[in-house]
């Protein structure tokens, strides 16, 4: 990226506007922990198992830019990339991930662009995961600046199955044998069945130990 740029000035553009991306990253990364940490404290239960974040390297914006016919500004890459700060929110169950997206959305001080549901409608590749891409208010010293982040929650085995279908696309550049995307296929349901499996456990977990804490059971 740095070699695309003409001049000082947009040098110094760049600097500062990967130095807000990055703030808006932190902020959100920030943001989704103090949620599990508030679900901790209130409620002994943690909805987040763990959260990712990683900036976009200048490499793979020139890339993506000129991928999609655009030309390397830093206006393009501000308009045009959605994905340059991206948090990833690996949840253990699907129920969490609507109630971490819910809690999202009502934050005052950020606002959801839009949303991407691929659990609801997964990609045909099998793909499931909830994005969202919103938009977060840096203050700095003498303005305000609103920067995307694309926000992706998805369940452990979800996690699980795009990181191995992601190694897979990458390996054979797009060209993978079609046997191996109709296993992969096939694992995308087993993830559903898991996820549902693991949910059911869960609930048959919580009843029991109402049960058991329940006034008419206790000594
Ligand atoms: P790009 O895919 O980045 O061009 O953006 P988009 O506008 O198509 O958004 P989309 O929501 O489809 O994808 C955004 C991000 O989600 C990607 O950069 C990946 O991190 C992830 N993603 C989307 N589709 C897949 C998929 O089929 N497999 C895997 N492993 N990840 C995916
Ligand atoms: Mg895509």
């Amino acid at each position: 990226m740095e070699n695309n740029l003409k001049s000082q000035e947009e040098v110094d553009q760049w600097e500062e506007t990967m130095f807000l991306y990055d703030h808006a990253l932190k902020k959100m990364a920030l943001k989704a922990q103090m949620m599990n940490d508030e679900f901790v404290c209130r409620y002994h239960y943690n909805p987040i198992e763990h959260i990712k974040s990683r900036l976009k390297t200048a490499d793979s914006i020139v890339r993506k830019l000129r991928q999609d016919g655009y030309e390397v500004t830093i206006q393009n890459m501000n308009e045009k990339l959605s994905d340059i700060a991206g948090v990833r929110i690996i949840c253990s169950f699907t129920s969490d991930i609507y109630q971490l997206a819910e809690i999202i959305e009502r934050q005052e001080d950020i606002s959801v662009l839009y949303v991407k549901d691929y659990i609801k409608n997964p990609k045909p590749n099998g793909y499931k995961s909830y994005h969202m891409v919103v938009s977060v208010p840096i203050f700095l010293s003498d303005h305000r600046r609103d920067m995307k982040v694309e926000v992706q929650i998805r369940s452990v085995a979800m996690d699980f199955w795009a990181s191995l279908e992601h190694k897979i696309a990458y390996k054979f550049e797009g060209d993978a044998p079609e046997a191996l995307l109709r296993e992969l296929r096939a694992c995308a349901d087993i993830v559903d069945i898991l996820d549902d499996k693991m949910y059911s456990l869960h609930e048959a977990l919580l009843a029991i130990t109402e049960k058991r804490n329940s006034p008419a059971n206790r000594p």
